[in-house]
């Protein structure tokens, strides 16, 4: 079945989909992008990201290509063209293209907007969650501004890269005083020894997740206590539970951290209750 994009005004096929050598994102990383769960052809937490969105793009003083109802419209069409039911969009708006030049291009230049959608197997999904996954740690060594979701992920990939290398799915980086940021593509929460839930603060340099937020809500409706800290490695291995949260991995239970188990070593009961309460709360207000 054939793929489509939309890039800047058109719906192309996948395979065709290009923008200029000149685009800035390509050029200088001057981009940014959002990433969007689709359950039943519905986006997932929309209003969420479109806010965050709008937020990267105003920080970085890129224009907004069109509306919040003109997007909306354009990524309807995008999950339609391409049959998607579940799975994710995936949004990135750059500074345009421009003869290369690290200073802003004329004020008039448009910026570059790419969709794409694409199917997920949440069967496939769900049995990655049953297992758990590894992660690893790694320096943090990002820039100052993470919570601006720029498209300038090599320390990103450089670190899932280290972390498919050792066996794992995902790294976490930390920072110089020993605490877990985040993920390379996630938050990394704990379940403490006390069954208490730990997640870093959002005044840390870490990007605000969208599921993350989502998820407070079902925490605050179970009545679970939420401890907004970080914490190190070591703390997690001796947590009960540890899981990331994501728009592409939902929540996703941690069972090692540079090879030591979390816990048993085996995915717990907080972990899968929350997925399966955040599912159905994301499911429930799709739109
Ligand atoms: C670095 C980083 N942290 C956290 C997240 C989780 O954010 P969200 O829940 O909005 O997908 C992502 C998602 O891609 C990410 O790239």
């Amino acid at each position: 079945m054939s793929r489509f994009a939309y890039v800047n005004g058109r719906y192309v096929r996948h395979a065709d989909a290009v923008v200029h050598i000149e685009d800035r994102g390509f050029q200088l990383g001057d981009g940014v992008y959002e990433v969007w769960a689709v359950f039943g052809g519905k986006l997932a937490d929309a209003e969420g990201h479109f806010a965050r969105l709008e937020r990267s793009l105003s920080e970085l003083r890129i224009i907004e290509p069109m509306s919040r109802t003109a997007l909306k419209a354009v990524i309807a069409e995008v999950v339609r063209r391409n049959h998607v039911r579940e799975g994710l969009v995936y949004l990135q708006v750059t500074r345009g293209t421009a003869r290369r030049d690290h200073v802003f291009p004329a004020p008039d230049t448009a910026p570059t907007l790419v969709l794409t959608a694409k199917s997920i197997d949440r069967s496939a999904a769900e049995a990655k969650a049953a297992k758990g996954i590894k992660v690893v740690t790694t320096p943090e060594n990002r820039w100052g501004r993470c919570d601006i979701k720029t498209v300038g992920l090599l320390p990103n990939a450089l670190a899932k890269q280290k972390a498919r290398e050792a066996g794992a799915v995902e790294a976490w980086f930390v920072d110089e005083l020993g605490f877990v940021t985040e993920g390379a593509s996630s938050n990394a929460w704990i379940v403490d020894a006390d069954g208490r839930l730990r997640t870093r603060d959002t005044n840390a340099n870490i990007l605000r997740g969208i599921t993350r937020s989502s998820l407070f809500q079902v925490i605050a409706r179970e009545g679970m206590t939420l401890d907004e800290r970080p914490f190190t490695p070591a703390e997690a291995v001796a947590a009960r539970e540890a899981f990331i949260t994501g728009a592409g991995t939902l929540v996703l239970p941690v069972i090692a951290v540079d090879g030591k188990p979390v816990g048993d070593g085996k995915p717990g009961p907080v972990a899968a209750r929350l997925r399966r309460l955040y599912i159905e709360q994301a499911v429930a207000s799709a739109i």
